[in-house]
């Protein structure tokens, strides 16, 4: 299949064609994504959390996001892969904006970033990273590396002031240059006012109906402990499924049921005869 590019994402979007994103973190989730056929595999900063064990996005580094990322595009064909670029990395200035980005696309093979926020200086550094021709994603509604700031981990878009507000960076990340916008835990109702306003996809995760949808994997097969997100659908357990095999494995080995001739190598007797003559004669 011939790699997902931003004109065929548009064409899907004017077809009325869902398009499908989900994250991956590593060789096996990206070979998973791609032979499920997905449109686009976002190597997402929630792998601080769910691989890497932070308590939140804001801590995850650009060098680890990168081995993350390097471990997708080897394991991407035809999936159009965007790289999350961490909390801190473009938050100083324009140019150090670009340096980021530039390091997904030389080291990782990133096809695009996704940047959160819709602020005047996230739109200045969208503006600079498309400039130096870097494609970008952006994200706006829930935006988890400032969090903190919005009240916590809490939908957006509900009052009128939030509304409003998720219109302008909506619009302003578009006018920016983003060719595609995540939008995060927003009411169906207003998402579908955004869809009427812009021309670029907008792809959802808890936003209801969008041009597409988004998931982190590890919460859609069911890894992720606790109690998910009210947006998230678990379509496995892999978690439950994970665990009940490495129990078994523990039992087996500890009750010696593991290993047994199947999984022995064979060999020829003298070699152990000589290994066993050895043994003696290094005794004597
Ligand atoms: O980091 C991530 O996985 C994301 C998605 C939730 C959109 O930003």
């Amino acid at each position: 299949m011939p790699r997902m590019t931003i004109p065929m994402l548009n064409e899907k979007r004017a077809a009325g064609e869902p398009i499908v994103m989900v994250t991956a973190y590593d060789y096996p989730g990206a070979r998973a994504a791609e032979r499920a056929g997905v449109d686009m595999v976002l190597v997402g900063d929630s792998g601080a959390q769910v691989v890497l064990g932070y308590s939140s996005t804001v801590a995850v580094t650009t060098d680890e996001m990168l081995v993350l990322a390097k471990a997708v595009r080897r394991g991407t064909e035809s999936a159009f892969v965007v790289c999350d670029v961490p909390f801190g990395s473009t938050e100083v200035s324009d140019a150090q904006a670009v340096e980021t980005a530039v390091r997904f696309v030389k080291e990782a093979g990133a096809d695009a970033v996704k940047l959160e926020g819709g602020n005047q200086d996230r739109l200045s550094r969208i503006r600079a990273i498309v400039s130096a021709g870097v494609p970008v994603v952006a994200h706006v509604g829930l935006t988890p590396q400032t969090a903190t700031a919005l009240g916590g981990l809490r939908a957006q878009g509900r009052t009128v002031e939030s509304a409003v507000r998720l219109v302008e960076e909506a619009l302003g990340v578009q006018e920016a240059g983003a060719f595609c916008v995540v939008v995060e835990a927003v009411p169906a109702e207003v998402t579908e006012v955004l869809r009427e306003a812009l021309r670029i996809p907008i792809i959802g995760i808890g936003a209801g109906s969008a041009d597409g949808q988004v998931l982190v994997l590890h919460d859609l097969l069911g890894i992720t402990e606790g109690r998910p997100a009210k947006f998230v659908k678990r379509y496995a357990a892999i978690g439950e499924d994970t665990v009940a095999a490495i129990t078994a494995y523990a039992d087996e080995v500890r009750g010696g049921a593991f290993p047994t001739a199947e999984h022995q190598y064979a060999a020829a007797p003298e070699a152990v005869e000589a290994a066993a003559q050895r043994i003696a004669s290094r005794e004597r």
